[in-house]
């Protein structure tokens, strides 16, 4: 069964062609970074116009790559939600419009859901249940108890930040640009992370919720104790900024790691998944895995990085599944309504 994916909630415009919920057979994103890069984030009214422009070549371009017609597409799955409502709009409208033009099942996919699938990407379909699911991104840091497809129990949020939020808001305090994850992912390399010992965020006793503001204050009042508070980014010295950067980065995979291992012996997983954009990072990888080493489970992380940030093979795949549990729910191509708190 192949499902054409559509994503267009935050700043990607995004198709995909997914075989059977795992094979990738075309991934096409036209990211928008270059533009919000000039205000340093996204411009919602910027992404609304730039989503109209791409979407149509896009969807093309994956048909094309995945050399297939429409009629060897056997449904659309596209987001209706949670993200910026004046670029949902666009997706949805499009996989509507489709659904309705070419006679195709049309699946709404949430997208945090979404996120979940890009660790059945390139893979075997050889998944135990339940899962244990830390979904980390820019708008949103989850963890969730996957216990079938279908079958999700929320566990924890943030309860501020989100920790790719934090991410991006140190990287603009040090003068490194957007978006911050990679960029600070890089300066790290250069840093020591036990230069600076940032707070991990106090909540209750075996909480499973999250907080990053704090972190994010306490890299602010670092940099005002050495460069006073109407600092100038770019005269930071680089060795102090490389030293901050490795040390917020180990404290994010300190506190997000903290929060599966309380979970996991809690919940006892039969696998361990990270997912989202900021699983695409190198260090809280490497962290997690000599972390949770010695609960002995798999432990997965997207294949492919592409799979980490926003993709619509990621929601081509959770479509696929969701179809397969209940084909007939999806027959109308009203089926999908913009949301930007849609909720799972
Ligand atoms: O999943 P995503 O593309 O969009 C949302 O749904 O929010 O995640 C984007 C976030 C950004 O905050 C970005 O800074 C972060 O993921 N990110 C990273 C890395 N690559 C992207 N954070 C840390 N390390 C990275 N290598
Ligand atoms: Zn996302």
């Amino acid at each position: 069964m192949n499902i054409l994916g559509i994503e267009t909630s935050c700043d990607e415009t995004a198709a995909a062609v997914v075989q059977s919920g795992t094979t990738m057979l075309s991934s096409v994103i036209a990211s928008q970074t270059d533009l919000h890069k000039e205000t340093g984030g996204v411009v919602p009214e910027v992404a609304a116009r730039e989503h109209i422009l791409k979407i149509i070549p896009v969807i093309e371009k994956a048909l094309k790559e995945a050399n297939l017609k429409w009629d060897e597409i056997n449904a659309i799955a596209a987001v209706p939600g949670p993200g910026l409502i004046s670029a949902l709009i666009t997706g949805t409208l499009t996989a509507s419009t489709l659904a309705l033009i070419k006679d195709k099942p049309l699946i709404p996919v949430h997208h945090i859901l979404a996120h979940i699938y890009g660790n059945w990407l390139d893979r075997n379909n050889s998944t135990k249940f339940p899962i244990l699911v830390l979904t980390v991104s820019g708008g949103h840091n989850d963890l969730v108890l996957m216990k079938d497809h279908g079958d999700f129990e929320l566990l924890g949020a943030t309860r501020d930040d989100a920790a790719g939020e934090a991410f991006d808001k140190v990287a603009k305090l040090l003068g490194l640009g957007y978006p911050g994850g990679p960029v600070i992912q890089k300066t790290a390399e250069k840093g020591n992370p036990d230069a600076f010992d940032f707070p991990i965020a106090n909540l209750e006793k075996n909480s499973l919720d999250f907080s990053f503001s704090g972190l994010k204050t306490a890299v602010l009042y670092e940099i005002q104790k050495g460069y006073g508070r109407e600092f100038t980014p770019s005269t930071l010295d680089p060795v102090f900024v490389a030293n901050v950067a490795a040390s917020f980065q180990k404290t994010v995979a300190k506190t997000l790691v903290q929060k599966i291992v309380i979970a996991v012996k809690k919940y006892q997983p039969k696998e361990i998944h990270i997912a989202g954009g900021v699983s695409a990072n190198s260090y809280l990888r490497e962290y997690a895995k000599s972390e949770l080493f010695k609960f002995d489970l798999p432990l997965k992380y997207p294949r492919n990085i592409t799979y980490c940030t926003d993709n619509a093979a990621m929601v081509a795949s959770c479509g696929y599944f969701m179809y397969q549990k209940d084909p007939e729910k999806y027959l109308k191509w009203e089926n999908i309504q913009p949301n930007a708190d849609f909720n799972f």
